[in-house]
């Protein structure tokens, strides 16, 4: 089976492709490497010991898609490709949208007109906006706080109509809560551009040295110890989510809305002391005004997952930390060759 996976170089997608390689799918990448290296496509192919074809080209693009829908036969599609930096979304929402959620009807047009009606798309626990409770189940209220929130919140809607009007189509929303971590090789990983925004890549750069310190955004939530309280899952816990969704694919006659994280909650200082446990590094951190925008509290209910999917997460906080570090440690400058400073602030908090 034919499998197109957009943006399928990124940090989820490469994961993801070393399992379909090793379930034995043909796997296609399509991206535009806007936010992803090469290498990290040889990485996994090495990794699995199996070749992928790699295209690219922009999900905007008909022409690009139409391309590969012409020249293979493509049984089902793995929709990562899309941009996320939910501050970035907040001052480009153009682009966003543009990315996003055209992208995604370009797409869901090619593969229309090429009959291809299979589609397991990245969703995000963002959707359920500020949550009255924990754990979140999928039949939550969602509403969305910003551009990129809003962006898969409307693609969730529009592919909920695109079912209505052909149920053909076979349709899967994965709402992933926080995923970290890294194979364990250490060979891939994520790698983000400039500063992360995110907790577990900002730790990882800070045991390494490549940041002075981690500033920890808030410590008087109701939590247990004050800090913001999320649903770490690891990556190739994830990456099997996906699979498991496209081996059930066809058996599913309404749209499936699943979450995918452990179902745990840990603060943001529990994962300092894990990530220094792992990584033998100390961590050093200030606490720093609350980022707008957060919330106290994330976690999901995933047990609709294991009853529909068979699925559920089996990797531990350690070995989310002990595998982040061995990318980080291995690849202090990601995919990149050049060497980068340690930056003495953050630029993200005012330090005057
Ligand atoms: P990523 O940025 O590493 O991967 C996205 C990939 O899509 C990149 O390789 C990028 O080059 C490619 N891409 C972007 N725009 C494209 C376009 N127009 N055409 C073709 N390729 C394009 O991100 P990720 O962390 O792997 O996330 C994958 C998906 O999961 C995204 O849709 C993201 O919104 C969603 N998601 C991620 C998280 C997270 O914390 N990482 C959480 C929830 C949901
Ligand atoms: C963020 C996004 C969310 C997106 C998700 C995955 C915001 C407001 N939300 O979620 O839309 O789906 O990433 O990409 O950006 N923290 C620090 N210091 C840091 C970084 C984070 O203390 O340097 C804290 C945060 O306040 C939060 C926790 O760590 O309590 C996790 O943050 P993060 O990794 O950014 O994920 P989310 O906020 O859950």
């Amino acid at each position: 089976m034919h499998i197109l996976v957009t943006g399928g170089a990124g940090y989820i997608g490469s994961h993801t492709c070393i399992l379909l390689l090793e379930a034995g799918y043909e796997v296609i990448v399509f991206d535009n490497f806007s936010n992803a290296s090469k290498e990290s496509i040889k990485r996994v192919e090495k990794i699995a010991g199996k070749p992928i074809t790699v295209i690219e080209g922009d999900i905007r693009h008909r022409e690009d898609l139409d391309k590969i829908f012409d020249a293979y036969k493509i049984d089902a599609v793995i929709h990562f490709a899309g941009l996320k930096a939910v501050g970035e979304s907040v001052e480009e929402p153009l682009n966003y949208y543009d990315n996003n959620i055209h992208g995604t009807i370009v797409l869901c047009e090619a593969m229309a007109a090429h009959g291809c009606r299979s589609i397991v798309f990245s969703s995000s626990a963002t959707v359920y906006g500020e949550p009255h409770t924990t754990p979140i189940k999928e039949d939550f209220p969602l509403s969305a706080t910003n551009p990129y929130g809003r962006s898969k919140l409307f693609i969730e809607e529009m592919l909920r109509d695109l079912y209505i009007s052909d149920p053909a189509w076979k349709i899967v929303l994965l709402r992933y809560f926080n995923p970290v971590g890294a194979h364990i090789s250490g060979t891939i990983g994520e790698d983000p551009h400039g500063i992360p925004n995110n907790l577990m890549p900002f730790i990882a750069q800070t045991a390494v040295g490549k940041r002075a310190f981690l500033s920890v955004f808030g410590d008087d939530y109701d939590t247990h110890d004050g800090t913001g309280v999320r649903d770490y899952i690891h990556v190739m816990d994830l990456a099997d989510g996906h699979v498991k969704a496209l081996e059930k694919i066809e058996s599913f006659n309404e749209v499936m809305t699943i979450n995918l994280g452990t179902g745990k909650g840990y603060s943001v200082l529990d994962m300092v002391k894990a990530f220094e446990k792992a990584s033998g590094k100390h961590v050093p951190y200030k606490i720093a005004p609350r980022r707008a925008g957060d919330i106290a509290k994330c976690f999901a209910d995933p047990s609709y997952a294991k009853k529909i999917l068979g699925w559920e997460a089996t990797r531990s906080i350690k070995e989310m930390c002990e595998d982040s570090w061995r990318w980080q440690s291995n690849n202090p400058n990601g995919y990149a060759e050049e060497i980068v400073g340690v930056a003495e602030k953050d630029p993200r908090v005012n330090h005057s």
